[in-house]
Formats: structure tokens, sequence, C-alpha cells
């Protein structure tokens, strides 16, 4: 069970469709974990802001194509007016301006669908059947400098059939990251997960605790 270290301000930056974010946001409310979603920020309009305006949470573009060179300069002080404790990045499809945004790093946590470190970047499904790897996945990670990595935070994973297409994996991997991106930011707030030197690391002891907790989502 989630033992609480504090209280978390939480922001979710997204790009599309926004499952992961609503899982996020589902989970912590159905588990009473102490997180106040300061607003969920999107770099263009999409479905994602309306869904989170649904679920009552402030939602606000950063339009990326309307701000065009000055779009990461907005959005970091848009961060940083926030000044949120942890930031989700869920779904959100911009490579962060390392200048601006080292020291925001250590927030973060992003999730991407592939087992890093393999298959960073994109179409990671389609890759995966073009290459015939029999396990995929979906990993949660902390951010450092280069996309998609950073020290992994939790991963879960899935068997390649050979009925699979990119479409099924998609639909798979999808329920597997509603699993392990809210168990992660639960992992944070019991503090299984702590930021150290700068990124978030899982604690030595604390795969127990992932097995135990993922089990008990899974059966819910
Ligand atoms: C998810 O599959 C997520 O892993 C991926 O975008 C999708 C967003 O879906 N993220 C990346 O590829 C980042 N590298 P959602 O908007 O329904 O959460």
């Amino acid at each position: 069970m989630i033992h609480y270290l504090k209280k978390y301000r939480v922001l979710i930056l997204v790009s599309g469709r926004g499952s992961n974010m609503i899982s996020i946001i589902e989970t912590c409310r159905r588990f009473e974990w102490p997180v106040t979603f300061l607003s969920v920020i999107s770099d263009r309009p999409c479905e994602a802001i309306a869904k989170a305006r649904n679920l009552s949470i402030p939602a606000e573009v950063v339009n990326r194509e309307k701000l065009g060179k000055t779009f990461q300069t907005e959005l970091l002080n848009k961060i940083n007016y926030h000044n949120p404790d942890l930031i989700a990045l869920a779904g959100f499809m911009v490579i962060l301006d390392a200048n601006l945004f080292s020291e925001l790093f250590d927030s973060m946590i992003n999730i991407h669908p592939s087992l890093l470190p393999m298959f960073k970047g994109l179409n990671t499904h389609q890759r995966v059947i073009d290459e015939n790897v029999s396990v995929h996945g979906a990993t949660v990670h902390s951010v450092s400098q280069g996309v998609d990595e950073g020290p992994i935070i939790c991963q879960a994973s899935i068997p390649v059939m050979p009925s699979d297409t990119k479409d099924t994996l998609a639909k798979k991997v999808l329920v597997l990251e509603h699993f392990i991106f809210p168990l992660s930011i639960g992992a944070v707030l019991s503090g299984k997960v702590i930021r150290e030197e700068n990124v978030w690391h899982r604690k030595d002891n604390c795969e127990p605790w992932f097995k135990e907790n993922f089990k008990l989502f899974y059966e819910i």
C-alpha cells in the first residue's frame, strides 16, 4: 500500500489524445493520493485539453506553431509560473531544449511506448514488428538531455504474437502505460522513487513494492 511522504503539486504536459493524462488523474483521485493538479499544458490544440477541463483540471495551450521560435521560452515561463514538484510528460511530443530546461529535467518523468533503451523515438510498434522482436512494452523514466533516455523508473512488457500488427500492439501497450504511469507517480509519493543527483531513482528495495502494487492495480 502507499504511504505518502508529502503533498505533490503536479503539472501534466500533453500533445494529443490524453489517455495517459486521464489514467494519472483518475488513479490519483480513486486512491485519494495527495496530489494537486496545477494544470494540463499542451503544445497544440488537442483532445486532451477538453478532457482535462471535463475533469475540472485547468488546461492551457502554449501553441508551438503560433509561437514559433519563442515557444520553448514561453513554455518554460509557464512551467516556472506554476512551480510544480513533479512534471508528467504524458504523450508530450516535443524535444525540450536542454539549454533552457536542464534544471527542470530532474522534476520530469516521461512515458515511452517501448522497452527502453530499445526503440527510442517514433513509430515504436511498427519497428518492433519490422525487427521481429518477441517482447514489447512501455517505460516510465526520468528525463535527461538525450531523447527517451534517463534512468528507468518502471517497465512492463507483453509478448509479441505472430498475429500482432502495429495497431494491436499499440492497444496492448497502452493498457500497460495506463498502469505504470500512475504507479510510478505513486512510487514517487511514497518515497520508493526518490530525487537524487538531479534525477528520479528507484530505491534499491523498491522491487517488491512495484510488484505488489502493480498486482493491486490490475485486480481493481
Ligand atoms: C503514448 O503511447 C505515449 O507512450 C506516447 O504517446 C502516446 C500518447 O497517448 N509517448 C511518446 O511516444 C513519447 N516519446 P495519450 O495521449 O493517449 O496518452
